[in-house]
């Protein structure tokens, strides 16, 4: 990739400023844990695995700035600031799983040395990241299999790098078959209100020379209609053990007109978005958004001022409309309860 989404550098976060592109490319560095949980809570990282990495890596700089040698007090410091950190966004299962990890690893650990934890922390963090990105690159090639020369896939929000410490999820897939050879052409929706598809999706799969036509979101059901869409590719922020899907508001609408038209609707997600403690998708929290996003499109203001605003960040799409979840154990099908669990019992 010819950017990098999040990095650990010198004990500092660093991370390209979603919210500015695509026009400007702004790399931010955070060195407290406070700051990070503010740049995940304002979307300056964004994309379930991208703020799972940015919470671990969050931790890991609240760590570091405990004082207490003591481990048991030092371990209930570093509890409340996961738990600071993971009340930013409630949806996207990631940011929880990634800091549950960080608290095992020290609850765990051995040593009585509270430095000792620190640096094993760190490294932690650190390896998330890796491992992400090598997580990336296996959904891929599962997943490219499923793109044939000449698709239009539509796609939904922004599940690419800029989601991932790798080169993404359902756009990973885009990437991985593009790599082989296979030739196809790509429609982002915008995604209203905050345009991840029209600004991000747009930004980096130009910026890799795959081909995209970008579309308001109320354009995909005449599309398919014309027969110009071939395949619906999404990522997701949290799935449940039954395979109902949560992702980007505006994803349910998308999967239902794929099955009006007959056409595929894939979900590209790593396992640690996999969530077999959530039943079902009735179960996952919604985040609500601040209202701006809504009546406001940079400075402009779009409404008037005494209307009530609805701003749910995210959308269920229940398993019945899922064709296949990609992932890097490989491809589930229905029945989701037991392919999904299969595949995490492997893991
Ligand atoms: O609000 P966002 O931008 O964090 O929402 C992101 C999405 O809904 C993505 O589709 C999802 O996290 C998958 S990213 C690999």
């Amino acid at each position: 990739m010819k950017f990098r989404t999040i990095e650990w550098k010198n004990n500092k976060v660093v991370m390209l400023d979603q919210r500015l592109l695509p026009g400007e490319e702004i790399y931010q560095t955070y060195s407290t844990y406070q700051e990070v949980a503010e740049a995940i809570k304002t979307m300056v990282i964004r994309g379930a695995p991208a703020i799972g990495i940015a919470g671990a890596m969050g931790l890991a700089l609240g760590a570091l700035s405990i004082k207490d040698d003591k481990k048991k007090s030092f371990l209930s410091k570093l509890e409340k600031i996961a738990g600071e950190i993971n009340s930013t966004r409630p949806t996207a299962v990631n940011l929880s799983w990634g800091l549950k990890r960080m608290m095992a690893l020290a609850q765990n650990h051995p040593s009585e040395n509270v430095e000792t934890i620190k640096e094993i922390l760190t490294q932690e963090a650190v390896k998330i990241a890796v491992e992400d990105g090598k997580i990336n690159q296996v959904m891929g090639n599962h997943g490219a299999a499923l793109i044939i020369n000449g698709d239009h896939v539509l796609t939904h929000c922004n599940a690419g790098a800029l989601a991932t410490a790798g080169f993404g999820t359902a756009l990973g897939v885009l990437y991985a078959a593009w790599a082989k050879g296979v030739r196809f052409d790509v429609y982002a929706d915008e995604t209203r209100p905050f345009l991840q598809g029209a600004r991000l999706t747009a930004w980096e799969l130009s910026k890799n020379d795959i081909p995209v036509t970008v579309i308001t979101d109320n354009m995909a059901g005449w599309l398919m209609k014309k027969g110009l869409i071939t395949k619906v590719i999404v990522g997701a922020d949290r799935i449940a053990a039954n395979g109902d899907v949560a992702n980007k508001i505006g994803t349910y609408s998308v999967a239902l007109l794929a099955k009006h038209h007959g056409i595929p609707f894939y979900v590209v997600a790593p396992l640690s978005t996999i969530d077999l403690l959530t039943l079902t998708g009735d179960e996952i929290p919604i985040e609500e958004r601040p209202q701006r996003e809504v009546t406001h499109v940079g400075q402009t203001q779009l409404t008037p001022e005494a209307v009530k605003i609805c701003n749910p960040a995210f959308d269920v799409t229940p398993n019945e409309l899922v064709a296949a979840i990609i992932t890097e154990k490989g491809i589930a099908k229905a029945p989701y309860p037991t392919t999904l669990k299969a595949f995490y019992n492997q893991s």
